[in-house]
């Protein structure tokens, strides 16, 4: 059986044109991650964006996502993070899974599951609210999805449990327990996040996770801010995630740091 590797990436904040994020443009920068994950993963099976595609929820920002995936030339699956709007993402990809209204999809890998769920607390929107939660019908199709999944990933936008930065904790998935209780009795293999916009790795409930970068702007290291608005122009990253018959691995490229060339020193490692 071949590697399955799909491509990752989360927190992209496409904003209108002409606009930046701490003087980075977002879709020059998830356009740069994509050409370089295509050229480098040609055998990538998919693509996956974990929420916060859009900074302001607005159509013409998802026109403008739309608009950059046009010539992708293998399939992508995209859920919602608290920066998204779910009537704008609608207006705008018609075609996306609907799960009760929810951005959910379970996503069939050559030797497992991708489930991607829908962390998005609203509508209502309250100004202000990053927080995640998962509703009864999101929880009663996670449980669905999970339960009849092969070898179980779960992708969600929001972190289910503290990951130590007190800003983000404060804006986590509300209902993470739930969700933790849920993708523990299912068995599940790995746990993939984004929301912090950082490379983070561990284990909750005995579960592996991983949390990836932006292709845009980084959160900097910092274990006591209560902020959750820290951004640092750290490099812009993609995950590759590998489905091979006896492992899940996951790597991460920092697209813009450019290629250094390689050395091949015996002496090296
Ligand atoms: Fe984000």
């Amino acid at each position: 059986m071949m590697t399955d590797k799909i491509i990752v990436m989360s927190d992209i904040h496409i904003v209108a044109p002409g606009e930046t994020i701490i003087g980075l443009d977002p879709s020059a920068r998830f356009a740069a991650g994509l050409a370089h994950a295509l050229a480098t993963h040609p055998d990538a099976s998919r693509i996956v964006l974990i929420g916060d595609l859009t900074h302001h929820g607005a159509p013409e920002e998802y026109q403008a996502l739309r608009a950059l995936l046009a010539d992708v030339p293998i399939p992508v699956h995209m859920t919602l993070g608290n920066h998204d709007r779910r009537e704008a993402f609608r207006q705008v990809f018609p075609d996306a899974p609907d799960v009760a209204g929810f951005v959910c999809e379970n996503i069939p890998l050559n030797g497992a599951t991708l489930v991607l769920g829908d962390t998005l607390d609203g509508p209502p929107y309250p100004a202000g609210h990053h927080a995640g939660a998962m509703c009864a019908a999101r929880l009663a199709w996670l449980d669905a999805a999970l339960g009849a999944a092969e070898r179980p990933i779960l992708a969600l936008h929001h972190h289910p449990a503290p990951i130590l930065f007190p800003g983000m904790d404060r804006i986590a998935l509300t209902n993470g327990d739930a969700v933790l209780d849920i993708a523990a009795k299912a068995g599940t293999q790995q746990m993939i996040f984004g929301h912090v916009h950082r490379t983070i790795s561990g284990q909750m409930r005995g579960i592996p996770f991983a949390i990836f970068k932006s292709p845009c702007h980084q959160m900097p290291m910092d274990m006591h801010s209560t902020s959750s608005a820290l951004s640092v122009d750290e490099p812009g990253a993609y995950g590759i995630l590998c489905v091979t018959p006896d492992s899940l691995i996951l790597h991460t490229e920092d697209f813009t740091l450019g290629t250094a060339p390689a050395v091949d020193d015996p002496h090296s490692r």
